[in-house]
């Protein structure tokens, strides 16, 4: 559900040390503690993706994390928010699924500190997480430039996969590569685009590519262009979506971000779909300096995550902000 409307209504923030709130759609929000510190606070949960309950704890914990590796901050601490059904044979499946969620975490070295658990006929799970950062070095959604290289890692598709899954219509290969990519954390990719200096990242989730790329040229007042064939995609994904196996989340996505997109002639029409695709615990979209492009991708790519570069940022005119097109 879209609470941007409901978030608007809310009276407006005065404390001064709320660094990054609502207003731009950041993936995090930012409260200064002191002029060298801040806290970076999230929130994540959904329903059960995959069968596996320990895939799906690791992927919870995942996403929940995502939001404060694109701000560019450091996760500390955890809380587990849970939904779960109180009959006895579902208990062995929630120790899987908070085992899953604690490893992951361990992992990342956040310590979970508390939670919060109801009864639900429908098992719901994920975290609430703090990170920490310095004030002067948030990669919120307003500091991208002109002339910024696009980076995306980890491949598209996980929407149109997990809708897939649930009608049985993927290979044992596919459920493997696309659970693996949503366990991955983006901690490597956070600390890789740190250390090289970017403009911003956001993370690809629920609005998509083309939706996720759409809130930071907003809230920086640019347009881009992507390269078509130089997104990366899940193996089975482009004969699912010729098969119309399209989510609903993506449905969604693509009634309100496609108003903001040109297609050139010759791009196929399951890119369109693709890159409007809702993902979970997708990868990071990095606003890079044109001339820190290459040193990004090869340190991402040395570090073993899946880093292309799709496009780049240009001065927003008349017309659609972003324009799809196949090549530069
Ligand atoms: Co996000
Ligand atoms: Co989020």
């Amino acid at each position: 559900m879209d609470l941007r409307h409901v978030l608007a209504q809310l009276p407006r923030i005065t404390d001064e040390n709320v660094l990054v709130g609502f207003s731009n759609a950041d993936d995090a929000g930012v409260y200064r503690i002191s002029a060298e510190l801040a806290a970076v606070l999230t929130a994540d949960f959904f329903t059960p993706i995959v069968d596996d309950p320990y895939s799906f704890g690791a992927i919870a914990a995942a996403n929940a994390l995502s939001d404060i590796y694109a701000m560019g901050g450091r996760p500390v601490v955890a809380l587990n928010l849970a939904a779960f059904p109180t009959s006895p044979e579902f208990a062995p499946i929630i120790e899987g699924i908070v085992k899953g969620g604690a490893d992951k975490m361990a992992e990342a070295g956040v310590s979970i500190i508390g939670g919060h658990t109801i009864k639900d006929k429908e098992p719901k799970f994920g975290f609430a997480v703090m990170g920490l950062i310095h004030p002067d070095r948030i990669l919120d959604n307003s500091k991208a430039m002109p002339g910024d290289a696009l980076v995306l890692t980890k491949p598209l598709g996980t929407g149109i996969l997990s809708t897939a899954f649930m009608f049985d219509a993927l290979s044992a290969g596919g459920i493997e590569e696309f659970t693996r990519s949503m366990m991955t954390l983006n901690k490597k990719a956070s600390e890789v685009m740190l250390d090289v200096g970017v403009s911003t990242a956001t993370d690809v989730t629920g609005f998509g590519l083309i939706g996720h790329l759409n809130e930071v040229l907003g809230a920086s007042g640019l347009g881009a262009r992507l390269n078509a064939e130089a997104i990366a995609r899940f193996g089975e994904v482009s004969e699912l979506i010729r098969a119309k196996r399209i989510p609903g989340g993506t449905r969604e996505n693509i009634r309100n971000f496609d108003p903001f997109v040109r297609w050139e002639e010759g791009v196929p029409d399951e890119d369109k779909i693709l890159l409007h695709d809702a993902q979970t615990s997708g990868g990071l979209l990095i606003f890079v300096p044109e001339a820190k492009r290459e040193k990004l991708i090869s340190a991402l790519t040395k570090e073993n995550v899946p880093a292309h570069h799709i496009g780049g940022v240009s001065v927003y005119g008349p017309g659609k902000r972003i324009e799809v097109g196949r090549g530069y």
